[in-house]
Parts: structure tokens; sequence; C-alpha cells
């Protein structure tokens, strides 16, 4: 099978660099920090691949860099170095060529991408919405960045996304702040598919929520999952959250992939010490 997202070399460095950063830092040097220039390391050479209808895990510690790996891919900020592929097959995505290294586009080309094709939740709110923009409205904005015009269209496209992610329609025109944190990730969700992504990255979307809001949460992305089948990156620091959500998983430690594999394989019998690590404190 042809992946949909494929990765190399990804590497965001803050600071400066020198000729030292990469031997200095990494999972075996237990940093991500070089002791000699003192740039971060946030992640580094990371590669990997998605597939289609496929839900892939990324877990590691806060601070191995999960959300730097999800938001590079969203094009919220540049990478020091990386390649991304995308095969954008289907309705509405701009045209490029096959192998063409996407971090290479110009802004405008990127973020034609990420509107036609792309969805992201992020862990805060307050990241993924407008607070004073009504509900509907935040979906109704990214619809208008992908193109659509027709605000009757939009707003019934809008009310019936709220429907899918179990948030009163007549809520529609009230503002996100007004919400609890479980329907604001709700709302985050309905815009995130507004426009059919391709892939969906879900940034620890239900930590920080009570825990029987983080169960309702997780069973609507289980069943958008089995209903859409949108290939999905799910970032958690949470075992249970990886378990119950993906196939298969990356391990991150310090900016590096440590471990790769089946999920349930990773959980029942992890390899690297630090998943044993990860595995065992949450038993
Ligand atoms: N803007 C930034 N400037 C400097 N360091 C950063 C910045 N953003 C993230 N980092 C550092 O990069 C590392 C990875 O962060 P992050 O990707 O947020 O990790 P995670 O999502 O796994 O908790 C951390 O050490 C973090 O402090
Ligand atoms: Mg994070
Ligand atoms: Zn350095």
């Amino acid at each position: 099978m042809t992946p949909i997202l494929q990765v190399r070399n990804l590497t965001k460095r803050y600071g400066p660099g020198c000729a030292r950063c990469l031997e200095s830092t990494g999972a075996r040097r237990e940093t991500n920090q070089c002791p000699r220039c003192r740039s971060i390391l946030a992640c580094r050479e990371v590669a990997f691949e998605l597939y289609p209808g496929e839900v892939l895990g990324i877990v590691g510690e806060s601070g191995s860099g999960k959300s730097t790996v999800v938001r590079l891919l969203h094009f919220d900020f540049e990478p020091t170095t990386g390649e991304f592929f995308l095969s954008l097959n289907g309705n509405g995505a701009p045209k490029i060529d096959p192998g063409q290294n996407l971090f290479g586009l110009s802004a405008f080309h990127r973020r034609q991408v990420r509107n036609a094709r792309m969805g992201i939740v992020y862990q805060n709110a307050r990241m993924g919405l407008r607070m004073k923009v009504s509900a509907g409205g935040n979906i109704a904005e990214r619809l208008l960045m992908a193109g659509w015009r027709h605000v009757g269209r939009m707003r019934e496209r809008a009310s019936g996304l709220l429907e899918q992610t179990e948030v009163p329609v007549e809520r529609m025109d009230e503002l996100p702040r007004n919400f609890s944190g479980g329907m604001q990730q709700r709302v985050q969700i309905a815009k995130a598919l507004s426009t059919h992504p391709a892939v969906l990255l879900l940034d620890e979307v239900t930590t920080g929520l009570d825990v029987s809001v983080q169960a309702r949460v997780l069973d609507l992305i289980r069943g958008l999952q089995q209903d859409l089948g949108v290939a999905t990156i799910v970032v958690s620091h949470d075992l249970g959250v990886i378990r119950l959500l993906t196939s298969r998983t990356i391990v991150m430690r310090h900016g590096c992939i440590v471990e790769e594999g089946l999920s349930d394989q990773i959980l029942e019998d992890p390899q690297h010490p630090y998943t044993q690590l990860l595995v065992n404190s949450t038993l």
C-alpha cells in the first residue's frame, strides 16, 4: 500500500546550532539540548509513514517533541530540515507534483494544502478556536478558507458537523468560550473535519479534561474513525488513549523516535528501556 503521508529527516532546532548539536543530543544522550551551543533539538531526524485509514499514535513524555512534529506537519512553523510528502488524490486537492516536498512550497501553497487536506485539534482549544466567534462561525471560517462561498450551505454543513460531534445544534451561535472544555474539543473536531481532510492530527485532545468527559470524547473519536476512516495521527502522553485509538505507535524521547510498532505489541512487550518504563509506570 502507498502511504498517504511520508516524513523524512524532520528536525526542528531552536537556537543557533553548531557542528555538535546532533551528536550531543537525543535519546542516547538523555537530553534535547546541545551542551555546546545550548540549542534545543525539539525533534530530530524523525521519519515515518501514515497509511490510508490508519490511526498512528505518537507517545512520549512531556517535552519529547510530539507536538512539534504534528505542528510542523500542519505548517504552523518551519522545520530546520525535513521532507514531507502527501498523496493528494481526491476532490478539491490543489495540484501538486508527486514527489514535491511540501516544506518547499510557498506559504500560499502550504495554506492551500492545509485547508484542503489537513485538520488539527490542539490540546488547548484557544489555539484551534477563536473564542470570540460563534461555534458555527469558527467552522464557517474554515470552510471559507477552503473556498466555500454559499452562506446557507456553510451553515447547513456546520450544523451537520456539530450534530455529528454531539454538540447541541442550538448552541451553534454561542461563543466557544462559554463552552465546557469537552464541548470546546468537540467544536474543534467538527471544525477539523469540516473540509473532509485526508489527514487528521489530534494533539492531546483529551488531556486536562475530567475523566468522564475524556471517555466520552474518546468514544466520539472512535466512532468517527469507524464512520469516516480518516488517516489520523493521535499524539498523547497517555498510553490508555494510545491503546484505545491507535493500531500502530511511535515512541518519542528527547526528539527522537526510539521505538515503533503495532500498538498492542508495544504495550504488551515494549523493547526499548524507555518504553518499558512508560508502560510499567502506568500499570
Ligand atoms: N518555541 C520554542 N522555543 C524553544 N524551545 C521550544 C519551543 N517549542 C518547544 N520547545 C521545546 O521543544 C521540546 C519539545 O516540545 P514539544 O514538541 O512541545 O513536546 P511534547 O509535545 O512532546 O510535550 C521541549 O523541550 C520544548 O521545551
Ligand atoms: Mg505536546
Ligand atoms: Zn549545538
